[in-house]
């Protein structure tokens, strides 16, 4: 097919930001080590159904989209070794979000926009199924940021194997009028068209430490302007990587095309926070002819994460082949560098999660999509059992290093609930009470990548609170004794459940995968996810128990569990 009049829109003139660039570097960057590859043949972390390439470096997603009947998904990719560097859009294929097929990289340095490396950036669906995509391109040794343009070669291919840059890259650039920092202008989101016929993107930034969603508009897609005012910011937060704005419906789990707003519609502006390396989200309403958002709580006030574990730069798209909003994200490892060389790879993906907001209107939802569950086979349940206080039961029947687990939990009463005297923040309640800390309702729940003697186990569980006149339910992951290997990231991860213990189930489901521990609390209303390295409970040495280390006995209404097979990873 021919290069699309699209282009004949642009102005074909290299178009260069006229500002002199003055910044710092943002990444310490290792020459050295980034070519440094010697993978060892042990491999028992790898996984088998979460997504990694088969060696090196991956970060964030990019550009996740459907086209065609199917599924796109790009990432940050180092080609040469196991640590950060060198960094293009590597590119995979998929039907089902499950198994994936790898192309060639999609985006590489070539032009003078891009040459120092191609960042994070976003797909968008122009009218008539044409997909296009912004991302940042790095311009020069000292991390400097510029906003890129590229549309695929042929329409006609279902893989989109072949971007063409727009010759009139980059399309957003500091220069001195707009005041921008060149060290903190990058990961362009999915555009949204408005009413007015113009299309709208967002770019991460910052000023001083005052983080920001720098809103651009275009009615051409190519010729971009800087509104006034960023959508929104707020102090204090730092750098804003890979910003996601998007579209929910208050009454329904269905997902919306990005640029669908109306009465019916809340928003959700989630960004990545550079300082503390976790991605939170706000609720609010979004004024389009303001073009601004008014969140219904800041980020001063109690914080939303989409996962209270390792997950960082994720990214949502819409799936218009099944209606629903998707979430992709990347988790780095918890070992040190030394390791990630010595195994030949670092990162992976979550499993992709349907995302939808929760009818209280208070919080997103999430839970793995459907097409994972292909993957399960030998299926184990249990009756109905009471699991009395100390005990400890294993789940037989599953390859326990590879599974997927749905447990649910009846409490009767609630007397003996350990006292809070003031709200605690729920990750350090969970470092202060791991599993071996007995308390009265819980801790209760699972113990994963089990060694034989208990050695090694990683505690996913719940334990309840009583806070004045109110019950707190706490998930936590516990790491502390995950692997024999203590120069792991061991810290546990915890996250308040908003059920009501008494008259709800309170329900874990945990993604079990080699080295992930990937769970979904209350229905996925809290997820959290660990990265963890047994030397002991590998492969076929792994077991899964059940374990109840309350003095109050509880009731298992619910255990099922699926041994996973592998699927068809690049
Ligand atoms: C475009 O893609 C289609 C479908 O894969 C293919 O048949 C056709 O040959 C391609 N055209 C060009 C010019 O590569
Ligand atoms: C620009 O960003 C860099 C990198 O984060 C930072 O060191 C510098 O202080 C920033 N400058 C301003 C004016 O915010
Ligand atoms: C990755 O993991 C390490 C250690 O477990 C952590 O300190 C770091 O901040 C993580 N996240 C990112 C986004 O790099
Ligand atoms: C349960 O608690 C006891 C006493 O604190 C502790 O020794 C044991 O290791 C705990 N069990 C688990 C599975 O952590």
């Amino acid at each position: 097919m021919a290069v699309s009049s699209f282009w004949l829109l642009a102005i074909f003139s290299l178009f260069f930001g006229h500002g002199v660039l003055h910044v710092d570097a943002s990444h310490h960057v290792y020459r050295n080590l980034q070519t440094v590859s010697s993978a060892s043949s042990y491999q028992p972390y790898r996984t088998a159904y979460h997504f990694q390439p088969p060696q090196n470096w991956i970060n964030d997603p990019n550009g996740p989209m459907y086209y065609k009947g199917v599924y796109h998904l790009f990432y940050q990719y180092n080609p040469k070794g196991a640590i950060w560097g060198n960094i293009v859009w590597a590119h995979s294929i998929s039907k089902d979000l499950v198994n994936w097929t790898p192309l060639d990289h999609a985006i590489q340095p070539s032009q003078r926009s891009d040459f120092y490396g191609c960042w994070s950036g976003s797909a968008t669906m122009l009218p008539g199924g044409r997909p296009v995509i912004l991302y940042t391109g790095i311009i020069d040794a000292k991390n400097s940021q510029v906003q890129n343009l590229v549309m695929p070669k042929n329409l006609s291919d279902p893989y989109l194997r072949e971007w063409v840059k727009a010759p009139k890259n980059p399309l957003m650039a500091p220069n001195s009028a707009n005041k921008i920092n060149a060290t903190s202008f990058r990961d362009p989101t999915t555009a949204w068209l408005g009413k007015d016929g113009w299309w709208r993107v967002l770019v991460g930034s910052k000023r001083d430490s005052r983080g920001m969603a720098i809103l651009f508009k275009s009615k051409d897609f190519v010729n971009w302007v800087q509104a006034k005012h960023p959508l929104h910011s707020a102090k204090g937060t730092g750098m804003w990587e890979c910003p996601d704005f998007f579209p929910v419906l208050s009454e329904s789990p269905s997902g919306l095309d990005t640029s669908v707003n109306g009465p019916d519609v809340r928003h959700v502006l989630k960004v990545s926070l550079d300082d503390k390396k976790h991605d939170y989200y706000l609720i609010g309403t979004y004024n389009a002819a303001k073009d601004n958002f008014i969140p219904d709580s800041g980020f001063e006030s109690y914080v939303l994460r989409y996962d209270y574990g390792k997950y960082y730069a994720s990214k949502t798209f819409f799936d218009e082949g099944k209606n629903r909003r998707i979430l992709l994200g990347w988790m780095n490892e918890s070992s040190s560098e030394a390791d990630d060389i010595k195994k030949g790879w670092a990162g992976i993906h979550a499993i992709p999660r349907a995302i939808w907001l929760h009818k209280s209107g208070k919080q997103l939802v999430q839970w793995p999509v459907e097409e994972i569950e292909k993957l399960r086979t030998k299926p184990v349940n249990w009756p109905t059992k009471v699991l009395k206080g100390g005990e400890l039961l294993q789940v037989t029947g599953v390859t326990a290093a590879q599974v997927d687990v749905e447990i649910s939990f009846e409490v009767n009463e609630l007397r003996r609930a350990e006292t809070l005297d003031k709200w605690v923040d729920p990750q350090d309640l969970c470092s202060r009470k791991g599993a071996a800390a007995k308390g009265g309702m819980g801790p209760f729940g699972l113990l994963i990548f089990a060694s034989k003697g208990l050695q090694e186990y990683t505690a996913v569980f719940f334990r309840i609170f009583r806070l004045q006149s109110k019950h707190l339910v706490l998930l936590c992951s516990d790491q502390s004794r995950s692997s024999l290997k203590k120069d792991n990231d061991l810290t546990s991860y915890g996250a308040f459940v908003d059920v009501d213990p008494l008259n709800e189930k309170l329900s874990l489901r945990t993604l079990i995968d080699h080295s992930v521990v990937e769970s979904f609390g209350g229905e996925g209303k809290a997820v959290i996810t660990s990265r963890v390295y047994p030397t002991l409970a590998i492969n076929d040495k792994a077991q899964l128990y059940a374990f109840n280390n309350g003095t109050a006995d509880v009731k298992i209404t619910r255990l099922s569990a699926w041994s996973m097979k592998k699927a068809q990873i690049n």
